[in-house]
C-alpha cells in the first residue's frame, strides 16, 4: 500500500509558527509522502515561506508541493519555491518527481493550473489580449501537466494541482466564480495522460470528491474542505492502479480518527470508481 497524505491552502504566515509542525506530528506513521496543493502562504511574501520552511525542515516524509495563486501575490514565486526547496520540499511546476515507498513507486506531476471554467460556461482564447493571455496560460499549464504525467513510469501516478480540473469539487462555492477556480482543460490533460488521482485545493468552500470525464478520481484537499490536518489516500500498487482506501490525518481535537481508516472515509473511498 502506498499511503499519500494531502492538504492544500495552509496559508501560513509568520504568526503560524509551530502550529503546523504540531498538526503534522506523527505523519510518518500514517503516510509515505505529504502533498501540499498550493496556497502555502497568505500573500506570497518570502518571510511567510521562511516560516513554513522552518516547519518542514527535517520533515519525516518527503513533501511535494505546487504553489497557488496566493504564493504568486507578491510577484516572488521563485523565491518562495527556493526557500521551500532549501527545506527539502520538492516544489513542482510542470515537472514530476518519483518517490519509492515500501508499497511501490509513486510519481507526482505538479502544476499550479489556472482558471477558465468548465463545460458550458468556459472562457475562450478570443478578443482582448488580456483574455487571450488568461486562457493561453491555462492551456500552457495544462499541456505541461500532460507532459509531466506522461513522463512518469511509476506504479501510481498523481496529478498535484492548485486549481480544480472539474466543477464537482467546487460545489459549495458560488457558481459565478467557478471560472476563477479551475478549468476543464486540466481534466482533459489528466485524461489524455492518465493518472490514479488528482489532488487540488483553492476552493475553500468546495467538495472533497469528484471525478474527471475520463474516470480519474479528483480530491479537493483544501484544509477547510477536509477539515483535518490532511487526508490520506491509500493505493494498492499491485497492479490495481486506483485509490483503495481513504483515511484521515488528525488535527488537535480530532483524536478518535487519528491514524485509522475511518468507516466514513472507507465508505466514500473510490474503490469501484475508475
Ligand atoms: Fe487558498
Ligand atoms: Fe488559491
Amino acid at each position: 500500500m502506498i499511503r499519500v497524505a494531502a492538504v492544500g491552502d495552509l496559508h501560513v504566515g509568520p504568526d503560524s509558527a509551530g502550529a503546523l509542525r504540531e498538526q503534522l506530528s506523527g505523519i510518518h506513521e500514517k503516510a509515505d509522502v505529504l502533498l501540499i496543493a498550493g496556497d502555502l502562504t497568505k500573500a506570497g511574501e518570502p518571510e511567510e515561506a521562511e516560516a513554513l520552511a522552518r516547519e518542514l525542515m527535517g520533515f519525516p516524509v518527503q513533501v511535494v508541493a505546487v504553489l497557488g495563486n496566493h504564493d504568486h501575490h507578491a510577484d516572488r514565486p521563485a523565491e518562495i519555491a527556493a526557500l521551500l526547496r532549501e527545506a527539502g520540499v520538492a516544489v513542482l511546476e510542470g515537472d514530476a518527481v518519483r518517490i519509492d515507498t515500501p508499497g511501490g513507486s509513486l510519481g507526482v506531476a505538479g502544476v499550479k493550473g489556472f482558471g477558465g471554467g468548465f463545460s458550458g460556461a468556459s472562457a475562450a482564447e478570443f478578443g482582448e489580449p488580456e483574455m487571450k493571455a488568461f486562457i493561453r496560460h491555462t492551456k500552457e499549464r495544462s499541456e505541461a501537466l500532460e507532459s509531466a504525467l506522461a513522463s512518469l513510469e511509476t506504479d501510481v501516478r498523481i496529478a498535484l494541482l492548485h486549481y480544480a480540473p472539474v466543477r464537482e469539487t467546487l460545489l459549495g462555492e458560488p457558481p459565478e466564480i467557478f471560472p476563477f477556480l479551475g478549468s476543464y482543460l486540466l481534466a482533459e490533460a489528466v485524461d489524455r495522460s492518465g493518472a490514479d488521482l488528482v489532488v487540488h485545493g483553492h476552493a475553500h468552500r468546495g467538495t472533497e470528491h469528484g471525478v474527471t470525464p475520463g474516470g480519474v478520481n479528483v480530491r479537493n484537499v483544501a484544509q477547510t474542505v477536509i477539515r483535518q490536518a490532511y487526508a490520506v489516500y491509500g493505493f494498492d500498487a499491485g497492479g490495481r492502479k486506483k485509490p483503495a482506501t481513504a483515511g484521515r490525518g488528525s488535527r488537535r481535537g480530532h483524536g478518535p480518527q487519528e491514524g485509522r481508516i475511518s468507516r466514513e472515509a472507507a465508505r466514500s473511498a473510490p474503490v469501484s470508481e475508475r
